[in-house]
């Protein structure tokens, strides 16, 4: 009984992953920075469980996302409820200890990767199922006195009944949960709001200002506020990015940093200010986008205020280091830092 409420978080925890995947509006969206294809590619990299990945995850990333999500929903189900405990448990133990191999694997120190701590959590009910335990295992196996036992009847020949066995119980629960889990994954896509893709701007060196001259730093252009501003003033080796009519407000785009080649992100805020950021996630080096305000790093979660780069959420263990854009002409320059 004392791993009982463990259990429960591991269920509760798997059946919320499920969700939490099936409702974000990027998940399925090319570009999106939480898209699955984008996650798949960076948990691969470098990776010794990335040829698992490569094989049979990213060349189908749609599926083998929707197929990951309703996985998580009916093994935190079965968790919860306490049926096939023993196999939905080590179906919890080889999904987290992949994700360990991958998507945690990079994570340093070790232990900051949940990965690892929740493959060791699947462990004693692998090894011990829900024995002691509320648990639909128990309640199939040994029906208590005085209780309403659920029992199926089998028809026989000769119209005699039988009382089912505790295994064929087991296969109808087995077949309910399994639609109660595609119900909810069914539930969690229809709620799920729509994506507003980000952009990408490509740097372009022919076109760059070579002109001497301080031009404003990140965070000083407005949309068309420099417009007419002659690009002479531009500082040396500015790179135009794109005309600032691509760039909205509240979004954002990705471009390669002019001297390191790196990906990185520049955001109009609200007011229309610009401000930039290295786009490589300070914690295991995948590429962050921008969803719902903030920047996101669509690998483990993390998140860095789009102001500042400061993280807010999640293993970076660092901010985002900033970069500088600036606005001229009606055009948007990288300026080399
Ligand atoms: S690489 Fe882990 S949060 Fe970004």
């Amino acid at each position: 009984m004392a791993l009982f409420p463990l259990r429960l978080f591991l269920g509760i925890t798997f059946i919320y992953a499920g969700i939490q995947k099936l409702s974000d509006p990027g998940f399925l969206h090319p570009g999106a920075p939480t898209y699955i294809g984008t996650q798949l590619e960076g948990f691969a990299n470098g990776t010794p469980g990335g040829f698992i990945l490569r094989a049979f995850a990213i060349p189908h990333p749609g599926v083998a996302g929707v197929g990951v999500a309703i996985t998580e929903i009916l093994i935190g189900l079965l968790v919860t409820v306490g049926l096939f405990t023993r196999i939905a448990a080590a179906g919890g133990m080889c999904l987290n200890f992949l994700l360990f191999l991958t998507a945690s694997w990079n994570t340093s120190p070790y232990f900051l990767g949940p990965d690892l701590v929740f493959s060791f959590a699947w462990l004693p009910f692998v090894l011990a199922g829900a024995t002691g335990q509320p648990a639909l295992d128990n309640l199939v196996e040994n029906p208590p006195e005085g209780l309403v036992r659920r029992t199926r009847l089998t028809p026989m020949t000769g119209g005699e009944v039988a009382e089912s066995s505790p295994a064929s119980t087991r296969r109808v629960l087995l077949a309910e949960l399994a639609g109660v889990a595609l119900a909810i994954a069914g539930i969690s896509t229809l709620v799920k709001g729509n994506y507003s893709p980000s952009r990408t701007l490509t740097a372009n060196t022919s076109s760059a200002g070579t002109g001497s001259g301080g031009g404003p730093a990140a965070g000083a252009g407005k949309p068309g506020a420099d417009a007419g501003a002659h690009t002479s003033k531009l500082p040396k080796g500015a790179v135009k990015l794109g005309p600032g009519s691509r760039l909205p407000r509240e979004q954002a785009a990705t471009y390669s940093d002019p001297a390191s080649g790196e990906p990185d992100i520049v955001i109009r805020d609200s007011q229309g200010n610009l401000t930039a950021f290295s786009a490589v996630c300070t914690h295991a080096g995948c590429t962050v986008g921008f969803q719902g305000g903030v920047i996101v790093c669509p690998c483990h979660g993390g998140e860095y205020n789009a102001e500042t780069g400061e993280v807010i959420a999640g293993p970076p263990p660092a901010p985002l280091a900033p970069k500088k854009v600036m606005e001229a002409g009606g055009q948007i320059y990288a300026v080399p830092s």
